[in-house]
């Protein structure tokens, strides 16, 4: 199949964010890099790849665990030093020997922080069949971490109508939808988050029940006691540590406890511990981890459903954008700040107070 560029055969400036060192605590900027490097806008002749100009880059949690040099295998491999960082992204098909992903297209997938990816696998990327959104929903609520919600929630979770529903990190990008679905399938729901504006938002934007912020909380099983004086059917785990532990002292006999992640321990370097696990067995609980990534195989058809609830109006998001590359990695450093320090505040929409995605390019 010959190869189709949108720019013939040029070669681009390519500006890509490097990662310098492995990392220990927290990111700082002197972690990572700005270099100008450069692409080709033409597939390699006779290949099926493609090159996508990059649109949005979303910097997710889980990025962090990359950053670190692991002496075993983690679940996904650490970044490689010198090498643009990856993650979801969105992007615009510039050039292509595949036959599904033609120059023009819009598409989603794992790519680079830099302006130009060459993609050699096209099919691990999903077409945006929903322009009319704005395409930064393509690494939020229509991307990975709606998916995230809508599967954990769903799949795992099993929610039925009247039950009682805790999130943690519940302004997050994955959070504020859980909480949302929850509304949705007739639950009663509670969040917490790290500010007063936070819970504000969970209240009167995403339509929680009820929001508390842990930080302000002395005693969190007191909090917890408060909000569900009957108990949890399901804990949406995003955040591990004495969250954790303070739920599993909350829970139902037979709750649920998708166990979606722990931000609250990935950037310690010796995690918490949780010391009343045998809660699992006395209350009879169901405690189960699960990755988006099995889910892929659900991607449009969750889409579809989503995209619904964007036009009925019955799902609201909030995101949080870092703009421009050009900067140094400053954008890149306080997208990737903001999340793992709890500070995620959207600062480019008027009236917006909760982020979520970030993205810089
Ligand atoms: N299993 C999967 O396949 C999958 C996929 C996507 C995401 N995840 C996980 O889902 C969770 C949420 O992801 P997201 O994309 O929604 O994150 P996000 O939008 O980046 O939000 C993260 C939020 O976590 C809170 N946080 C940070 N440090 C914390 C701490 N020490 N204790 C308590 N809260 C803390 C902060 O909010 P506050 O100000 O409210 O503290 C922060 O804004 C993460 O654990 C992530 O790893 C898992």
């Amino acid at each position: 199949m010959a190869s189709a560029s949108a720019a013939g055969e040029a070669e681009v400036p390519n500006k890509r964010v490097i990662l310098k060192r492995y990392v220990t605590g927290f990111p700082s900027e002197d972690d990572m890099e700005v270099v100008t490097a450069t692409a080709r806008l033409a597939v390699p002749p006779g290949s099926a790849a493609m090159v996508v100009k990059n649109l949005y880059v979303s910097c997710d949690p889980y990025m962090r665990g990359r950053m670190t040099k692991h002496e075993r295998p983690s679940y996904v491999p650490d970044f490689v030093l010198g090498e643009a960082l990856v993650n979801f992204g969105v992007g615009k098909v510039m050039a292509s020997g595949h036959p599904d992903y033609k120059v023009g297209d819009l598409v989603w997938g794992m790519t680079g922080w830099e302006e130009y990816t060459l993609v050699p696998k096209p099919e691990t990327f999903f077409k945006i069949n929903h322009p009319e959104f704005p395409l930064s929903y393509y690494t939020g609520v229509l991307g990975m971490p709606g998916l995230t919600a809508w599967a954990g929630f769903f799949d795992v979770g099993k929610p039925k109508k009247g039950d009682t529903v805790f999130v943690s990190a519940a302004s997050g990008a994955v959070g504020q939808l859980v909480g949302q679905l929850a509304k949705l399938t007739g639950c009663y729901v509670v969040g917490s988050a790290g500010s007063d504006e936070k819970v504000n938002l969970l209240k009167t934007k995403f339509g929680y029940d009820e929001a508390f912020n842990y930080k302000k909380e002395q005693d969190l099983d007191a909090a917890l006691r408060r909000y569900f004086p009957e108990g949890i059917d399901i804990y949406f785990e995003n955040v591990g540590g004495p969250t954790l532990e303070a739920v599993l002292d909350n829970m139902r006999n037979h709750g649920r406890i998708p166990v979606c992640g722990m931000i609250s321990q990935y950037n310690l370097e010796e995690p918490e511990g949780v010391h009343n696990l045998f809660q699992v067995v006395a209350k009879r609980l169901r405690m189960e981890g699960f990755m988006v990534l099995e889910y892929f195989n659900q991607y449009y058809k969750f889409e579809e459903e989503m995209a619904g609830y964007l036009k009925e109006g019955k799902i609201t998001y909030v995101e949080d954008i870092a703009e421009g590359s050009g900067e140094g990695t400053g954008s890149a450093d306080r997208a990737l700040h903001r999340p793992q320090r709890r500070q995620a505040t959207g600062r480019r929409r008027p009236g917006v107070s909760a982020g979520t995605r970030r993205h810089f390019l």
